[in-house]
């Protein structure tokens, strides 16, 4: 690894959010670097989606930074941000539903990272290769609406990497998922890592988060309680007692109820 893998891609500093007089974001920092996978876990509420919410820009930060490559983009759009190589995927799915899939990639792609030339038929051929990679070939033309919650979840997918994405941030992609379609966008993750993207990914299914990560940070009131590899999270006194502890008895392998 040289110098310059070794500088983190996307760098929060000290990000706070505050609705009113709730305290969503607490001078929250992390850092992830290309080809490192970065979990967030934390109970309901704790300011997960929010963090997710000031990095992108949908919602100004209170105070703190974002920096992307180095570079502050906190005072940039959310199309900005993305067009620089930050791309999102949400806790609900969230895509244009009257839309076929193959017209959802072709929206995305106008926000994409180093616009290509090829015009449209560069556009299909890369929108067919995300396609394939997620395995929705044989949907391509189907309206979005009506497809179910693994197909919805792995378009949003194909739909940040279509803006060809430095950074991938991912809210909750195993949510709604049976055992096997966990397996399946976990392997879709790993690929991607492996090929280079940073990513970070808040998740409550236990088994994806821990295997995934290379390190973990636990949210706890908008504030950081943790931050370090799986296994040590999982042996942390204070994170038994706030997060894991309520779920002791309970199959951590599966997503639990909503509070
Ligand atoms: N737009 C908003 N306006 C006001 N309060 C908000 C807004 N968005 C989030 N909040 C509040 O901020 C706090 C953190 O919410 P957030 O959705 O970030 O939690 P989370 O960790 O993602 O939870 P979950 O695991 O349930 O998804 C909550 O108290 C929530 O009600
Ligand atoms: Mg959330």
């Amino acid at each position: 690894m040289n110098d310059r893998e070794l500088r983190p891609v996307l760098e929060g500093r000290a990000l706070c959010k505050n609705y009113g007089g709730l305290r969503a974001v607490v001078d929250v920092s992390f850092e992830v670097r290309a080809g490192e996978i970065l979990g967030i876990v934390g109970p309901n509420g704790a300011g997960k989606t929010t963090l997710f919410d000031v990095i992108t820009g949908l919602t100004p930060a209170t105070s703190g930074d974002v920096l992307l490559g180095g570079v502050s983009i906190a005072d940039a759009s959310v199309h900005r941000r993305c067009a620089l190589g930050l791309a999102r995927t949400f806790q609900q799915p969230t895509i244009a539903d009257s839309l076929t899939v193959l017209e959802n990639l072709y929206l995305a792609a106008s926000f994409r990272r180093n616009r290509r030339e090829g015009g449209r038929a560069g556009d299909i051929a890369e929108a067919v290769r995300h396609l394939d990679f997620v395995g929705l070939t044989d949907r391509a033309d189907t309206p979005a609406g009506p497809l179910g919650v693994f197909d919805k979840k792995r378009l949003m997918l194909a739909t940040a990497l279509a803006t060809n994405p430095r950074v991938l941030l991912l809210d909750e992609p195993f949510g709604g998922l049976n055992p096997q379609e966990i397996d399946h966008v976990m392997r879709l993750i790993r690929t991607l890592r492996d090929g280079g993207l940073a990513v970070v990914v808040i998740e409550h299914v236990m088994r994806a988060l821990t295997s995934l990560a290379d390190r973990v940070l636990v949210m706890h009131h908008g504030a950081e309680l943790f931050v370090g590899t799986p296994s040590e999270m999982l042996a942390d006194p204070q994170v038994i007692e706030v997060y894991l502890g309520q779920r002791h008895g309970a199959d951590l392998t599966q997503r639990e109820p909503r509070a």
